[in-house]
């Protein structure tokens, strides 16, 4: 009964907020990379329940936007109409982006209203099948005897493959020993990775975990500080710093964003529908599977997730700069 309340109560408070937002106009949920990729599904599965947790009559189209680590998409919306119809679910390349390109055409700490942070989702270095290493030692050993013969594939200038791929051939100063394929999103360069056209990606789980389970690449590890342990698939893997890189680690996140000037109610309302999408136990699960943690309410709250990315833009700034030295 109290739940019923709460769920009554909740419900009140969206119809309040903003009269007659969204009306029959769709809510489109740029997503700055191609479809089939990490992204595209994270915004596919939470539009889906967002529709269900604005009460079953908003409309929500995805809309790829893709090409330059994301900026293009992010620029898209930074430019739209501020009504609450356009939004855009970018991952850490908010945050990484300015350090990896010489100029943006946005300042994403000012050009943008921040609705909320959605998930964190770790990365897995994994390998194209045919590789013949099948621990992360075998394949140090295997980079260090194939030096200049392999590639390895990532989303493109900016993305979050590319970050991960330039840090941790720096923290390996691998990158004498292997050339970068940029793709237009991790969907393509995965496909390239499990036909063998390249032979490595640093890719986030919603990306990996099913090729790893099916057998079509092969895992080495993870880039989280801790191991998995919960995860069926995924604790079965080391993490970069268990193997000796020292420090290693990257978390990808999501989160989703307005653009400036976007009236207080109607972003009100988009936050609180994403706050009850989030606890959605079934978004939940399927999040889960991949290896995302959907976070908690105090992290879909606006002001945190600013402050959390001004801090992420601070922390990449030095660390692609170092990384820079050894890779491209
Ligand atoms: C995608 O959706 O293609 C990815 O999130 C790209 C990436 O590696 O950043």
């Amino acid at each position: 009964m109290k739940r019923l309340f709460a769920a009554v109560a909740a419900a009140t408070v969206l119809f309040a907020n903003a009269q007659g937002f969204p009306g029959s106009k769709p809510i489109t949920i740029v997503v700055p990379f191609a479809a089939g990729g990490p992204t595209d599904l994270v915004a596919r599965q939470l539009a889906e329940t967002m529709r269900k947790t604005m009460g079953g009559g908003a409309n929500f189209l995805v809309e790829n936007a893709v090409g330059a680590g994301g900026t293009i998409g992010a620029t898209k919306v930074a430019r739209a109409a501020p009504d609450g119809h356009t939004l855009l679910l970018f991952h850490i390349g908010m945050a990484a982006t300015p350090a990896l390109y010489k100029k943006i055409a946005y300042k994403p700490l000012e050009d943008f209203e921040f609705l909320g942070m959605i998930n964190e989702v770790p990365m897995t270095l994994v390998g194209k099948p045919q590789l013949p290493a099948n621990t992360y030692r075998d394949f140090e050993n295997y980079i260090k005897t194939n030096a200049g013969k392999l590639n390895i594939a990532h989303a493109g200038l900016g993305s979050a493959s590319h970050l991960c791929s330039l840090m941790w051939q720096s923290a390996v100063k691998a990158n004498e020993a292997m050339t970068t394929i940029p793709y237009g999103g991790t969907g393509p360069a995965m496909q390239a990775l499990v036909g063998g056209q390249v032979d490595l990606m640093c890719d986030q789980t919603t990306n990996t975990v099913q090729q790893i389970q099916a057998g079509r690449v092969k895992a080495f590890a993870v880039t989280t500080a801790k191991p998995l342990s919960k995860h069926p698939l995924l604790k079965d893997y080391p993490t970069l710093q268990e193997m000796g890189l020292k420090g290693f680690e990257l978390t990808v996140w999501h989160g989703m964003y307005a653009p400036k000037g976007t009236p207080p109610a109607v972003l009100k309302q988009l936050n609180e529908a994403m706050k009850l999408a989030l606890k959605d136990p079934d978004f939940i699960k399927k999040q889960d599977a991949l290896g995302a943690i959907v976070v908690t309410d105090a992290r879909v709250d606006p002001a945190a997730h600013k402050a959390f990315v001004a801090a992420e833009i601070a922390k990449l700034k030095p660390l692609i700069e170092a990384a820079k030295q050894f890779a491209d």
